[in-house]
């Protein structure tokens, strides 16, 4: 006999990460082609050479200080309302750890798949909107999907896979409308995008905003990512989150590349010329796009189709037939180098 447990874990699904294909160019998971600032190295190096942190110590509390007042200094916002963990996905793990306990999210789809099974296995239960045909989200469909169980709103600005963003106003009237539900705005892709909603902590109380390493900072394997939060969240969030969960070589990390100001200038201008270079070259429809990847329609043919024959010439995409409510003809491809997004217009063009 197995020890018996939680039947909404049954029906879980493991995280499938982009594919890692030796050989092939990996544009599936919207990672910084250019990797990170190189000072990033030479401090990691050097840290460790003089003994600044200490492997056998567990990671201090003033390094973990220093990053926050770096993150301060970076996003403009005040330090008390900074917490971090590891990756926008270990910061969403306390947060729902606090705010569900069997309560219900709105969850508009597609979109990035963690939010459900984290849900899920809080013993919350998602519920999800599908949104517009260009992918916008309807205010008034998710205010009236709310019941008094209603604690999370997951809202990706820019969203994967879609790459559009929601406004100020559709926040604005989602916070007022629903005070007792906290509306998580995931900014993974901000630094691509023309604009941020962080302002909107500052006047709400039940406004979150999620920031992360991963992209424009070239980090994704290092794992960090913060949240500004209200400051009410943040203490309760120092109780439940895990000590130690960034660990003190992506610390050391995430503060030199919060220094390398032009390496970041550089990451994100290759990402916008990009954007504009496949969106312009690919002869399909392409839809707009605030993120560091683009969403294409391969429709008559199917998602699965396309990635293996782009798998085949050496090109790894995202087959998007996993996103729930995404239907079976969308392609994300995230932006890469000149030398590779050349290689995926003439894919395309072979292959269309
Ligand atoms: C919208 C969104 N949020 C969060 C993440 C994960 O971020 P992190 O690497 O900081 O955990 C991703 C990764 O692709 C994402 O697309």
């Amino acid at each position: 006999m197995q020890v018996p447990i939680r039947p909404a874990l049954k029906e879980l699904k493991e995280y499938k990460p982009g594919k890692l294909v030796k050989g092939a160019i990996k544009l599936s998971s919207n990672e910084n082609p250019l990797g990170p600032s190189p000072k990033v190295l030479t401090e990691i190096l050097d840290s460790i050479k003089e003994g600044e942190i200490p492997l056998s110590v567990y990671p201090w509390e003033r390094n973990e200080e220093e990053l926050i007042e770096e993150i301060a200094g970076y996003t403009g916002m005040k330090k008390d309302n900074i917490v971090i963990g590891a990756g926008i996905d270990g910061v969403l793990d306390t947060l729902v750890k606090i705010l569900i306990n069997g309560d219900d999210a709105i969850i508009p789809v597609p979109t990035f798949s963690l939010y459900e099974s984290l849900v899920k296995i809080a013993g919350g239960k998602p519920r999800y909107l599908t949104r517009k045909s260009d992918f916008s989200i309807s205010v008034a469909d998710l205010i009236s999907a709310c019941s008094e169980k209603t604690r999370m709103f997951f809202l990706a600005s820019p969203n994967n896979p879609t790459g559009n963003c929601i406004s100020e106003d559709e926040v604005r009237e989602i916070a007022q409308s629903v005070p007792e539900a906290m509306v998580i705005i995931d900014e993974a892709y901000a630094e691509f995008a023309d604009s941020s909603l962080l302002k909107q902590v500052d006047e709400y109380e039940n406004v979150v905003v999620l920031r992360t390493f991963s992209k424009a900072f070239g980090l994704a394997g290092l794992r960090v990512g913060y949240a500004v939060v209200p400051k009410w969240l943040a203490n309760l969030y120092k109780k439940v989150s895990m000590p130690f969960t960034v660990n003190s070589i992506a610390i050391i990390a995430a503060m030199a590349a919060l220094k390398d100001k032009k390496h970041i200038r550089k990451s994100v201008e290759l990402v916008k010329h990009g954007r504009k270079y496949l969106t312009e070259n690919l002869q399909l429809k392409v839809y707009p796009s605030q993120a560091n990847f683009v969403l294409v329609d391969v429709a008559p043919a199917k998602s699965s189709e396309v990635y293996d024959a782009l798998l085949k010439k050496g090109i790894v995409v995202r087959n998007c037939s996993s996103f729930r409510g995404a239907g079976d003809s969308l392609i994300r491809i995230s932006v890469g180098t000149r030398e590779q997004n050349d290689r995926v217009v003439e894919a395309f063009d072979s292959l269309f």
